[in-house]
């Protein structure tokens, strides 16, 4: 741990931007599933449906009421956690290098915003499980669900009351959860792609925590940052695809966020 702090020190004394970027990982301990853990999402999901199935542009297409069910279900999840000590952690990091700090979070739980890091330096590259927008893209805008909108137990039916709740503010069309599925992809307006590479090539320290690196935009940031000369630490549980790249530039961590987030942040800002 001790050479992670020093390197963590050394970078931010360095000019460039300090960066985190996340996963479910994080929010584990706020009692979230993880998507590929034993308990994970997509790994209990497997045994009645494939994630490809559900979560995808072709399955909303089909079937938008199963999948609005699924969503409307893990947005209870989120909504009765709260943040940990990690997402304060880097709260408190982004008040502390105003200038310098952004957040890029893969997590749709909203918890990052909940434990305080400001809109400005936070960047959900895979939506906000709390927001909608027009299913036929009427407008980009995104909007809350309505609070009239109740969170389903896992397999409910979405009732037609809320179905007439579930509509675009702006064309009355269907509204559809505002995530990144499988079949889709990154862009700037909604899911900030060209924002989270440019912060990336100007990295001097990119903090990763709580992601097994399955997706393509956060190997984008990696790679981007590495090429740029950041310090790339990697806090995780169990070894991943980052650590790797981690082990030979700033160090790895193998503990839960929750509890070394704090530590490392207060060494960064103790300078
Ligand atoms: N602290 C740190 N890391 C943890 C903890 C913890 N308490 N608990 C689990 N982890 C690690 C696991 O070891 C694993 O590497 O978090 C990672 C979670 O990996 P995934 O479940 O694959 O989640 P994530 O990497 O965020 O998935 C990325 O894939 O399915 C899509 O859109 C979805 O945003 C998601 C994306």
């Amino acid at each position: 741990m001790e050479h992670v702090l020093a390197a963590c020190r050394a970078a931010v004394a360095r000019p460039g931007r300090v960066l985190a970027l996340t996963g479910a990982g994080v929010s584990a301990e706020s009692g979230i599933p993880t998507f590929r853990g034993k308990e994970g999402y997509w790994t209990i999901g497997a045994r009645e449906y494939h994630p490809q199935e559900l979560a995808t542009h072709e399955a909303f297409a089909a079937m938008p009421w199963s999948v609005w069910g699924w969503y409307l279900y893990r947005r209870g999840v989120c909504r009765r956690a709260a943040p940990n000590a990690a997402h304060l952690a880097l709260a408190q990091l982004a008040r502390g290098l105003p200038e310098r700090f952004a957040l890029i979070t893969q997590n749709v739980d909203g918890l990052h915003r909940r434990a305080g890091s400001p809109d400005a330096q936070t960047f959900a590259i895979h939506g906000d499980i709390s927001l909608m927008r027009c299913a036929n893209d009427c407008v980009l805008d995104r909007f809350p669900i309505p609070e009239a909108v109740p969170d389903l137990a896992r397999g409910d039916e979405v009732s037609a009351a809320t179905r007439a709740l579930l509509e675009c503010p702006r064309c009355g069309g269907l509204a559809r959860p505002h995530v990144l599925w499988f079949d889709e992809s990154y862009d700037e307006p909604r899911f900030h792609l060209d924002t989270v590479r440019r912060l990336a090539g100007e990295a001097a320290l990119l903090l990763v925590a709580g992601t097994s690196a399955q997706t393509n935009l956060p190997w984008q940031v990696v790679t981007l940052a590495g090429r740029a000369g950041a310090t790339i630490v990697d806090i995780n549980v169990e070894d991943n695809p980052f650590g790797d790249i981690a082990a030979a530039s700033g160090g790895c961590v193998r503990a839960p966020a929750a509890t070394v987030m704090p530590t490392i942040v207060e060494a960064m800002l103790a300078r």
